[in-house]
């Protein structure tokens, strides 16, 4: 297998640098070789260059990786963010990477912050975020008038087209069925937005072809909500990519936060691009303690994808060893380094 890496900016190095053992230990274990192909885009290559993604480097990418690895671009000296524009929306949207897919499962009833409803509930967060990931306000479609003056206007379009919404709703349903999931919740925010009304119509339609999953509807402020009263009702959650974006990190810190929260990106039957939910993390960077555990359960995500079953179960098992004897950074309130958390798990992987 040969997969591009991207480590990016801030943290991404360090929790990719931590994760590729651990990766190659789960590869290993089961006959597997991985090959890294090291790319070095990324806000200092930004700045010294002035290249984002160059197309060569695009379309080296498209031919030849089976799939990419990146830990996180942004970096407070590109504040206009054009480098990540460039680097992962440009991957997403030029991949075609209809699915981005954040599953949010509670690997350890202690990583929940939230207050049991009785003395006995053992909480059993498992669901998946299906958001949509090649259009909506991420298309940075508007236009700007009398900008630095008081009369300011700024028009951000959003965009929502049949084929796309189709597709991505399809994924999410087709999921659910692969999955043994029962319901699928749709968001949006169809009684402020109109546009949002076309995911109403297609997800009836379409929740036509899958009669043993029950479709339902929430407008995104009510979702929000109901995820933190009871995130165990939720099973698959499909929404606009905004949304989703935001909802993901909702879901990611409902089972631990982002140090653990994993996603790929995909278009079945393509390359995908895998990349932990969080960012650069600035307050981090450079400090050792970043947690590594959202970028090998990308991993994780990454050998499933590639067919590679066991060792994408092996990452998990590890991981959920880890987690189980305190062996974590000091997000989840241990005090490991990014490293030595990265190794423990390496070496379980190995084992397992
Ligand atoms: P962030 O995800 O980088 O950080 C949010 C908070 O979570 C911070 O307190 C951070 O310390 C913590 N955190 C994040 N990852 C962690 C980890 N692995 N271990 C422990 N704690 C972790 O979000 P932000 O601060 O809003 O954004 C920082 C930069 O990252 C911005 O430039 C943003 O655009 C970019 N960003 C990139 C991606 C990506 O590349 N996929 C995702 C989100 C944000
Ligand atoms: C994510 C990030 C990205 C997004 C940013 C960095 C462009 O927040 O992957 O969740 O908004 O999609
Ligand atoms: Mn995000």
């Amino acid at each position: 297998m040969s997969i591009a890496v991207i480590a990016g900016d801030g943290i991404g190095p360090e929790v990719v640098a931590a994760a590729l053992p651990a990766i190659d230990a789960a590869a290993n274990a089961a006959g597997v070789q991985v090959e890294w192909k090291q790319l070095p885009y990324g806000a200092d290559h930004f700045l010294s260059t002035g290249e984002t993604l160059p197309d060569q480097a695009f379309r080296e990418i498209r031919d030849c990786a089976d799939a990419v690895f990146l830990g996180a671009l942004g970096d407070p000296r590109v504040p206009g963010n054009e480098h990540a524009r460039d680097i992962l929306l440009g991957l997403r949207f030029k991949l075609d990477l209809y699915v981005n897919f954040r599953p949010c499962v509670l690997l350890h009833p202690d990583l929940c912050p939230l207050k049991s409803n009785s003395q006995t509930l053992q909480r059993t967060i498992d669901f998946a975020i299906f958001r949509e990931n090649t259009e909506g306000l991420y298309l940075g479609r508007g236009s700007v008038r009398n900008e630095g003056t008081p009369e300011e206007e700024r028009i951000a379009e959003e965009v929502h087209t049949y084929p796309k919404v189709s597709r991505i709703i399809r994924a999410a349903f087709e999921w659910a069925e692969a999955n043994g999931k029962n319901r699928i919740t749709l968001a949006d925010k169809s009684n402020v937005v109109p546009a949002h009304k076309l995911w109403q119509r297609l997800f009836d339609e379409i929740g036509d072809d899958y009669p043993g999953i029950d479709g339902e509807h929430r407008y995104v402020d009510a979702l929000a909500m109901e995820m933190v009263r009871e995130p165990e009702r939720f099973e698959v959650i499909v929404t606009n990519n905004l949304l989703g974006d935001i909802l993901s990190d909702l879901g990611a810190e409902l089972v631990g936060g982002l140090g653990l929260a994993a996603s790929a990106n995909l278009h079945p039957g393509r390359a995908g691009l895998f990349e932990p939910v969080h960012g650069s993390a600035p307050d981090l960077s450079g400090k050792g303690m970043a947690n590594p555990m959202a970028a090998i359960l990308t991993g994780g995500l990454m050998m499933a994808e590639l067919g590679h079953h066991s060792s994408a179960r092996a990452l998990d098992s590890a991981v959920r060893e880890a987690l189980s004897v305190g062996m974590t950074t000091p997000d989840l309130g241990g005090s490991a380094s990014t490293s030595e958390v990265a190794d423990w798990i390496a070496a379980h992987a190995r084992e397992n």
